[in-house]
């Protein structure tokens, strides 16, 4: 990440562009730590509206409200528990995101009519002096089309929407984390992991001084819902995942029937396989890095099927496990 110093003349043009058409109710793409935001005044609810449009989301769907810090909590929540500013003190700027119940202003097309709002403060310098230039809160959601990859550069954002439907995407360069942020809600009795991503939950737990129970039903019942259970962060080539050496198999009698395939794995296996291979990162924060880009540019060469074999299922993998339960269209176990 360019240091903030170092924003150039350049960045500082695209900002007032920026600044003007988000003012203006229009749609910017932009960048955060995490992945590329598709981002509109979270104060009009029209202009929220056409996020959803323009995704082809449900309108039953919460988007995220991105803010400078966590001076601007109360504008958007109530109730406030002190474990709130635990968390934001400890993690923001960064990749977490905090579910609270909302103040009344904040519009059902935020909310998706629930009573609470999720609020990030994204670390990204070029968002960050965005969100101060701009006062109020972003409602965005990651910038791809509903249920596809997400997006890790502003080029993949480039290839999701057209420039008559997205004018202006700030480039800020590849996204540092890679996969979405952390969702804690402090709703409830106790503080509940929503979704795995950018801060680990023994980070969290640490500074909590207690265990987060984890929750993934919440999203897995939205996409039900919307009947797109198997198509969550998904290439649309068909992505098999599975371990060793059943994916092997699957990957050799796939290739015997004429199919064009390749093995994505974190391990070295040199020749064993005499398949094409893709090799990922065996650290688990680069391999998040790299997994949304890996996915997308593999879609593009044409294969019938990509073969994953799953990493390890140790705590530090949570959030890449996660989003590669949602995004496989078959899974070999
Ligand atoms: O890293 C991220 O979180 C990225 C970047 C752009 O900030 N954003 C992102 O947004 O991943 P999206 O819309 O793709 O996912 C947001 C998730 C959804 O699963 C939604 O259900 C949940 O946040 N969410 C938002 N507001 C919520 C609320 N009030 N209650 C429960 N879940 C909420
Ligand atoms: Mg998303």
């Amino acid at each position: 990440m360019n240091s903030t110093s170092s924003i150039s003349q350049l960045s500082t043009e695209s900002l007032d562009t920026a600044l003007t058409l988000l003012r203006a109710g229009q749609l910017v793409g932009i960048p955060t730590e995490t992945v590329y935001g598709l981002a509109a005044d979270a104060s009009q609810p029209a202009a929220v509206a056409k996020i959803f449009a323009t995704k082809g989301r449900p309108a039953d769907h919460p988007v995220i409200v991105h803010i400078a810090g966590a001076a601007q909590l109360e504008h958007w929540a109530q109730n406030i528990p002190d474990e709130a500013y635990l968390l934001a003190e400890h993690f923001w700027p960064g990749p977490l995101t905090l579910i609270l119940e909302r103040q009344p202003h904040v519009s059902d097309a935020v909310t998706g009519g629930q009573n609470t709002v999720g609020l990030r403060a994204p670390a990204h310098p070029l968002t960050h002096q965005l969100l101060q230039q701009f006062g109020g809160g972003l409602a965005a959601p990651s910038a791809n089309q509903f249920g596809h990859v997400s997006p890790t550069t502003a080029a993949h954002v480039r290839s999701e929407f057209s420039p008559e439907v997205l004018q202006l995407v700030l480039d800020g360069g590849p996204c540092e984390v890679g996969v979405e942020s952390t969702i804690v809600s402090l709703v409830g009795e106790k503080p509940k992991l929503l979704r795995p991503g950018g801060v680990s939950r023994e980070a969290i737990e640490a500074v909590l001084g207690d265990d987060l129970e984890h929750h993934t039903n919440q999203h897995s019942a939205k996409q039900r819902v919307s009947g797109l259970l198997d198509s969550h962060y998904a290439p649309r080539t068909p992505l098999i995942t599975g371990n060793w050496p059943a994916v092997l198999e699957q990957a050799q009698q796939r290739q015997a029937q004429g199919q064009r395939v390749i093995i994505i794995t974190a391990e070295a296996r040199g020749d064993e396989t005499k398949l094409p291979l893709h090799l990922m990162p065996a650290n688990s924060d680069k391999y998040a890095q790299a997994l949304y880009a890996t996915l997308r540019s593999l879609d593009l060469a044409d294969y019938d099927a990509l073969l994953l074999e799953l990493p390890p299922s140790t705590s530090e993998w949570l959030a890449v496990q996660d989003r590669l339960q949602r995004a496989a269209h078959h899974k070999l176990y």
